[in-house]
C-alpha cells in the first residue's frame, strides 16, 4: 500500500460565503477567472497541477541547460525508451505544442482524422491544418450507466464506414486517446489497440497514440483485461504503446510534471522524425529541449518512471474512486465506471429543471464553488456550443496533492448543493469571445432569476 507524506505545506483557506459570492460575481460566473487563492479545493484539471516527488525535485538540480545535446535530454530519452519503448523523442513545451508539431506535419486541407474521441486541443489542431476531426467512440461511451470495462475504446466498424465514405487517401491519421478524456476518462483495451493498429495499417494511415494518461490506462488494463491479469502496469504500457507509429504526450498528466510534453516516433519512420524536428525548431525550440528548461526535462524523466509504479497507480485510482463515492453518496448522478483522472457528474440529470440553453453544468459548477470553494469545470453546452453533449461537470484530481479530508469536504459541499438543487437557476452569457469554441475560458455570464 502506498501513501504520500507532504513535506511542503501550501495553506489553503476557505474564504467566507460573502467573499465567495463576491469572487464569483467578479469572475463573471466563469471559474477560470477566479483567483486560485480564493479556491479551497481545486478540481479544475489534473494537468500540471500535481505534486512532484522528492526524487523529481532532486533531479531538477541536475538540469543541464545546454542549448543542444544536453545530458538532461539524454536522460529523458532513456526514460521514454524504458517506459514507453520509443527512443526517438522530440520534446515540446506541453501537449498542445507536441500536437501542433505532429499534426502540422501529418494533416493537410480536406483530410479526415479519426480518433476514439478528440480532446479539444486535438480537434483544434486538426481544424487549424484544414482537416476534419471525426470521433469514433464505442456506443457504450455515451451511456453513463453501461457496465463495460473499456468504454474508452475506438469503434473500428464506425471508422471503416467513415473511410468507405471519404476514401482511405483522405484519412492520413488514426488516433487513439488513452485514457479517453472526452469520454469520462475511460480506458482503452490492448485488444482494441491492436484492432485500431491493424485498421490504420489497412488504410495506410499513421497510427498515433495520445498517451497523456497512458499509465492510468495501463492500470485499468492490468485490472480488467484477462490477458494481462498477471502483468504490471509498466509491462502493459510498453505492450500497448508499442503498436503506435508515433506518440503525442503531455507530461503534465502521466509525466507527473508541472509542464512539458513530447512527440515520439517509431524506428524506421525517418522522414516523419525529420519533419517533426524541423517543425519543432520553428515552433518550440531546438529538438533536444523543445521549449523547456533542462531541469524540466529532468522532472519529466523521473516522473515518467514513477507514473508506471503499480503502488503509485493504485493510490491514484483509489483517490479518484474515493471522490466518486463521496459524490454518489451526496446524490449526484455520476458517470460509471469512474475513470482514471476525474469524476464526471451529469448536471443535466441533477438539475433537470434547467434547460440546456441555461447551462445546467455551469449552474452546478458555480454552486459547488459558492457552497464550498470547490472549483470544477463545465464540459457541456457552455464549453461546447452547437454540439450535442451530455451536460457534464468534471471534477479532476491533481496527482499526489489532496487527501481524504479534501474529498470529504467536496462530498459535504455536494450534499448541501443537492439539498437545494430545485432552487438553483441557470445562466445566460453576457459577453463571449469571437471564437465561441473557446468561450468557456473567458465568457462572462449572469444568473437567471430562480
Ligand atoms: N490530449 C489530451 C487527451 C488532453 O487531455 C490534453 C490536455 C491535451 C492533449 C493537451 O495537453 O494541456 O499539455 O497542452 N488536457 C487538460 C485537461 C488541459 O484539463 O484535460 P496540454
Amino acid at each position: 500500500m502506498r501513501s504520500y507524506a507532504t513535506r511542503m505545506a501550501t495553506p489553503a483557506d476557505l474564504p467566507d460565503r460573502e467573499e465567495r459570492a463576491a469572487a464569483l460575481e467578479a469572475a463573471g460566473y466563469n471559474l477560470f477567472d477566479l483567483d486560485a487563492d480564493r479556491v479551497f479545493v481545486d478540481l479544475l484539471t489534473d494537468s500540471g497541477t500535481g505534486t512532484m516527488s522528492d526524487a523529481q525535485w532532486a533531479a531538477l538540480h541536475r538540469g543541464d541547460e545546454s542549448y543542444a545535446g544536453s545530458s538532461s535530454f539524454r536522460r529523458l530519452r532513456e526514460a521514454v525508451d524504458d517506459v514507453m519503448g520509443f527512443d526517438r523523442v522530440v520534446p515540446a513545451h506541453q501537449g498542445r505544442g507536441a500536437e501542433n508539431v505532429l499534426y502540422g506535419t501529418l494533416v493537410a486541407e480536406g483530410d479526415r482524422v479519426l480518433n476514439n474521441t478528440h480532446f479539444d486541443t486535438t480537434r483544434a489542431h486538426v481544424a487549424a491544418n484544414g482537416g476534419e476531426a471525426v470521433d469514433c467512440p464505442v456506443p457504450a461511451a455515451r451511456d453513463p450507466d453501461a457496465d463495460d470495462p473499456f468504454k474508452g475504446n475506438f469503434d473500428v466498424e464506425a471508422g471503416r464506414a467513415r473511410v468507405e465514405e471519404v476514401g482511405a487517401e483522405n484519412v492520413p491519421v488514426v488516433v487513439l486517446t488513452i485514457t479517453n478524456n472526452s469520454a469520462a476518462g475511460q480506458p482503452v483495451s490492448v485488444a482494441n489497440t491492436r484492432e485500431v493498429a491493424a485498421f490504420a495499417d489497412d488504410i495506410d494511415a499513421t497510427f498515433v497514440i495520445d498517451a497523456c494518461r497512458f499509465a492510468e490506462n495501463a492500470h485499468f488494463v492490468a485490472e480488467r483485461e484477462a490477458e494481462f491479469a498477471d502483468a504490471s502496469a509498466a509491462e502493459v504500457a510498453r505492450e500497448q504503446l508499442g503498436y503506435a507509429d508515433a506518440l503525442v504526450m503531455s507530461a503534465k498528466k502521466d509525466g507527473l510534471s508541472n509542464v512539458g510534453g513530447f512527440v515520439a516516433v517509431d524506428d524506421g519512420l525517418d522522414d516523419l522524425l525529420e519533419r517533426v524536428k524541423q517543425r519543432t525548431i520553428l515552433y518550440e525550440g531546438f529538438p533536444t529541449y523543445g521549449g523547456l528548461a533542462g531541469r524540466d526535462l529532468e522532472a519529466m524523466a523521473v516522473g515518467l518512471r514513477e507514473a508506471v509504479e503499480d503502488d503509485y497507480l493504485a493510490h491514484r485510482v483509489e483517490q479518484v474512486a474515493t471522490l466518486g463515492a463521496e459524490l454518489a453518496a451526496a446524490g449526484l448522478p455520476i458517470y460509471e465506471p469512474i475513470g482514471g483522472h476525474a469524476v464526471y457528474v451529469d448536471a443535466g440529470a441533477a438539475l433537470d429543471h434547467i434547460s440546456t440553453a441555461a447551462f445546467p453544468g455551469q449552474a452546478l459548477a458555480c454552486e459547488l464553488y459558492l457552497e464550498g470553494g470547490v472549483r470544477t469545470v463545465e464540459l457541456g453546452s457552455f464549453a461546447f456550443p452547437e454540439t450535442k453533449r451530455p451536460e457534464y461537470v468534471r471534477l479532476a484530481v491533481p496527482r499526489r496533492t489532496y487527501h481524504r479530508e479534501h474529498f470529504e469536504h467536496v462530498g459535504e459541499t455536494a450534499t448541501a448543493v443537492v439539498e437545494r438543487a430545485d432552487e438553483l437557476a441557470g445562466f445566460e452569457i453576457v459577453d463571449e469571445p469571437p471564437m465561441r469554441e473557446l468561450r468557456h475560458f473567458s465568457a462572462d455570464l449572469r444568473p437567471l432569476d430562480a
